[in-house]
């Protein structure tokens, strides 16, 4: 594993004033809890007097959906901003959740690549989009948080995401191949940060879909504490029926059901995300 460990230092830039932190939901993995998290960690930092606006960059939409966005409410997306047609202050919908927005995504996300072909900045269109999104914004309207969901792949959506944020926040699932992918995934964090974005750190990496009875589920705990070191965060997210259960009705666990364990476990884990965002600024 040489070359992995430089990864690990952390290049915090320092919040503009006025302008929100940026951390993107990425493992190239599918169904490792991105987009629940994307949801809950948002819902949790709202309900602690965050501003977050969640940026859907998955075609599938899940985040919208999960969220109670209606497919005819999407209008204008987030597939409309990254080709140039549309701010993304346009794009932008509340959720019943007070200070949580979303940009809602479509299926023509997934056409984004070959519609951007070889256009120089093609990587920067998520950042340059976020770019003003505070600026004129209302008082109290302005967002101290972005959260951007991203699809299971290491394609150009999700560079664009890296590009874009100040730190990636990655889902690990407890499961036998839970570290599989895992350098590849570090490797292309690396790659953006030596061309595309050099001040790209990794936040955190979340344990998800944890089962204490299952052996196997506290063994990868174990390697990937061992492996990836305090870079885990202490609160693990555990398998809880309530939390799969939720985006059915359109809602968070946490208004779904506030006294479960999983509402419970996403609230603790953005109280550490609150945590290592002021130990990042005390640098
Ligand atoms: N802690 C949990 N307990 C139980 N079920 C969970 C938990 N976290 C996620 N799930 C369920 O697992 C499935 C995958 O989760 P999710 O959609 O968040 O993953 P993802 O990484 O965003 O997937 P994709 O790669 O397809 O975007 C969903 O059905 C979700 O409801
Ligand atoms: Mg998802």
């Amino acid at each position: 594993m040489n070359g992995i460990d430089g990864i690990f230092e952390d290049h915090p830039s320092e919040r503009a004033t006025g302008q929100p932190r940026i951390i993107a939901l990425a493992n190239q993995k599918g169904g490792v809890g991105k987009t629940t998290t994307a949801i809950n960690l948002g819902t949790a930092l709202a309900a602690i007097g965050e501003r977050v606006l969640i940026v859907d960059l998955d075609p599938q939409g899940n985040a919208s959906t999960g969220l109670g966005i209606d497919r005819r409410n999407r209008n204008c997306s987030t597939y409309d901003v990254l080709i140039g047609e549309a701010k993304l202050r346009e794009a932008i919908v509340p959720t019943a959740v007070p200070r949580l927005h979303i940009a809602a995504s479509t299926m023509d996300l997934s056409g984004l690549e070959l519609e951007l072909g070889t256009a120089r900045d093609r990587a920067f269109r998520l950042r340059d989009a976020i770019a003003d999104l505070n600026t004129d914004a209302p008082e109290g309207a302005d967002y101290t948080y972005v959260l951007v969901d991203c699809p299971p792949s290491l394609n150009l959506i999700t560079v664009n995401a890296m590009a874009a944020s100040h730190a990636i926040l990655v889902p690990l699932q407890c499961e036998f191949f839970a570290l599989e992918g895992l350098s590849q995934l570090l490797q292309t964090v690396e790659q953006v940060r030596s061309t595309l974005n050099p001040t790209l750190s990794i936040h955190g990496i979340v344990l998800t879909m944890f089962d204490s009875r299952n052996n196997l589920s506290n063994q990868v705990v174990a390697d990937v504490r061992e492996f990836m070191g305090d870079k885990v965060y202490d609160t693990m997210i555990p398998r809880n029926v309530r939390i799969s259960e939720a985006p059915s009705y359109g809602k968070p666990v946490l208004v779904y059901d506030l006294k479960c364990v999983g509402s419970d476990a996403y609230l603790r884990l953005a109280t550490e995300v609150i945590q290592r965002e002021r130990a990042l600024r005390m640098h």
